[in-house]
Order: structure tokens, then sequence, then C-alpha cells
């Protein structure tokens, strides 16, 4: 169960789930080139561009020379009478939802189907599936009432729910200040929520500036329909790209995109870092704060890996987890910051 928190008022959030289009032959021998055939064009987009070409198979392609595609190119991925541009013109649509779809028909299960794909690109909560399933049915037998049927008792959501999730989000994030239940909107899940999200925070050709690599699901969800602009800012490898110091490099790129004429409007944090998998210091988070606060820019910290942090012993100087919301800003930066521009997206979808 997601949640948005923010300081502006709430807003309900909803989104019907993709249907899935797949074009994959079943007879496909299933190996190694089957399960890259699925990722290669999802996990390569938003990594720097590099020397060697890798080898992997052309990508089923229907993609498109131009944002929106011609209406040509749109139908040959639907049939059908004609859907609206922004449905049909997103970013790859067409072969990104075919490559997710050849992986949840085929899934791999070593008694049911031992020849399926085991996918390497989707993180799902596997390990606590009996747990969850038993709580589940357990809460449902006991705890479900007749409002959950209705709109229920508020206009953004169950309150009983956000009740449970401000106490969850109090006990586990340190949060500088308590989060308080009408802080926050729930929504089917995080790619919802992003949607929802900048769908209201932006208008349509802004940037939104985030650290590459980064989660493609990023392009689906903010390109898709708030149609902004996602601009990756590459950063050094190794440990630099983590330090307060970055944050230099984001203010180069948003200089560059206002001489362009393109209006930055928002920034992104990913925290625990996908793919690389890393924290951020308090220290770089303050610096996204300050940044963030200096050129007038939301601040987006998707924190959906929170829980999933461990310890390893063979990084035993790797950080905790610090979450946005446990930075008391102002007094740590002493300058003034607007609240409003802070919006911290959660889901359980990991945990
Ligand atoms: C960084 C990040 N944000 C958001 C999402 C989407 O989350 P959900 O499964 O809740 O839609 C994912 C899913 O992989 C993710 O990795």
């Amino acid at each position: 169960m997601p949640s948005i928190i923010s300081s502006s008022p709430p807003r309900a959030l909803s989104l019907d789930p993709p249907s899935g289009l797949s074009t994959l032959p079943s007879d496909l021998p299933i190996g190694c080139n089957t399960l890259i055939s699925c990722f290669d064009h999802m996990s390569l987009s938003s990594l720097p561009g590099s020397p060697t070409k890798p080898h992997f198979p052309p990508p089923v392609t229907h993609r498109n020379p131009t944002p929106l595609g011609t209406r040509e190119q749109q139908r040959r991925i639907y049939l059908g009478p004609k859907l609206s541009d922004r449905a049909t013109g997103g970013p790859d649509a067409g072969p990104l939802i075919e490559r997710f779809s050849c992986l949840f028909k085929d899934q791999y299960n070593c008694k049911l189907n031992p020849r399926g794909i085991v996918s390497l690109g989707v993180a799902e909560n596997f390990l606590l599936e009996k747990e969850c399933l038993e709580y589940f049915t357990r809460a449902f037998a006991d705890n479900f009432l007749a409002s959950d049927l209705s709109y229920g008792d508020s206009l953004w959501g169950s309150r009983r729910i956000n009740a449970a999730l401000a106490s969850y989000l109090n006990e586990y994030f340190d949060p500088a200040e308590e989060v308080k239940p009408d802080q926050l909107i729930t929504g089917v899940g995080c790619s919802a929520v992003l949607d929802q999200l900048f769908y209201t925070l932006m208008d349509e050709g802004e940037a939104v500036l985030l650290a590459g690599p980064y989660y493609t699901g990023f392009d689906r969800d903010l390109i898709g329909r708030a149609r902004v602009r996602l601009v990756p800012v590459q950063l050094p490898e190794g440990d630099g790209a983590f330090e307060p110091e970055i944050l230099e490099a984001f203010g180069a790129k948003m200089d560059e995109l206002a001489k362009e004429g393109i209006r930055t409007r928002a920034v992104i944090v990913c925290n625990p870092h996908n793919p690389l998998g890393r924290t951020y210091s308090r220290e770089t988070l303050l610096a996204y704060a300050r940044f963030c606060e200096e050129r007038d820019l939301h601040l987006v910290s998707d924190e959906i890996y929170a829980m999933s942090v461990y310890d390893n012993p063979d990084f035993p100087h790797a950080l905790p987890f610090t979450s946005m919301l446990s930075l008391d800003i102002e007094s740590e930066l002493g300058i003034a910051f607007d609240r409003a521009r802070l919006h911290v997206v959660y889901g359980m979808s990991k945990e």
C-alpha cells in the first residue's frame, strides 16, 4: 500500500493497471536469450552510453521516430479504433508492455514451469508471501467493514489506512516531525502514485532532473501521461555519485536546459537507489533539499526500498537508510524551507 506524504492538501489517487499485449511466439525456445530479450531495452535506456555494443538480440521494436509517432506506427501496435496520442505515444509503450507481458505469462516455477523465465528485472517480495497470505486472510475475515465497500469515510482514501500508515512511518522512518494521517495519500502502487503525482506537480514539457542511471519505470510513470521531460544527470562513477557535490552537476544541467528554453520543475532522489542499490548520506539529502529550495523546485524522494536495507559484512561502512522525512531541514541547514515542495513516495511491494 503505497503513500505519498506531502504538506499540500491530499487528493484521491487511482489508476487502472495497463493491459498487456504480447507478440512473443509461445514455441520460442527458452534460454538465456529469451531472458535478455525481455530486458535489453528496459534496462539500457537510462545507462550512460557504452563504447562497446552489448551482444543483445535486436528487440521486437515499434519504436517511434518522434515522441508521438505516426498514426500508422501507432496502429502497428494497436489495431483497433484510434486511441489518444497520449495513450499510444508514450515512451516505447508497445515493446515495454510486450516484454513485461512475456515475463508474467511464462514465469519460472521449479515444479509447474521449469522452463519458464526467471525474471532478474522485477523486484517482488516473495520472502514474506506465506506470512502476508495468512495475515491478510485473517484480517479480511475479522476486520472487513461495510464501509470498505463504499466511498468510505474520506474523499482522500480510507482514514483507517492512513492512520495505520502514519503509525508505520512514524515507527520506521524516524520522522523529524510526527507524520499525520491527513498528510498521506494512497494509491494502487507507487507506479500509479508517481503518475498522479507528476501529473499534479508539473506541466507538459517541463523537466525533472534525476541522477543517472535511473529506474526505467520512471519513463513510463512520468512521461506516459504527465508528458514531462525526464533528464538524467550523469554522475561520476563510484562514491562521488552519492556526495553532496553532485548537486553542482544538477545546477549545470538546469542552466543548460534553461538556455534551451526548458523549465525545470522538479528533482527526484531515489533512496535507496535503484539500480545502484546504495543509500544517500544525510549531508547529500540536505544538499538536495537546499538545491530545491534555492531553485524553487519540487523534491520527490522515492523511498520504496526503505525497508530493504540490511547489514552486509562485505560492506561494513555502508550507510544506513535515512529518510527525507527524518531531516529537520530548516534547523539543520539554517534556511527557510517550504515543506510543500517535499513529497515522499513509499510502497510495500518490495518489503
Ligand atoms: C524506484 C522504484 N519506484 C517505484 C516502483 C514502482 O512500485 P510499485 O510496484 O509499487 O508500482 C519501483 C518498482 O520496481 C521502483 O523500483
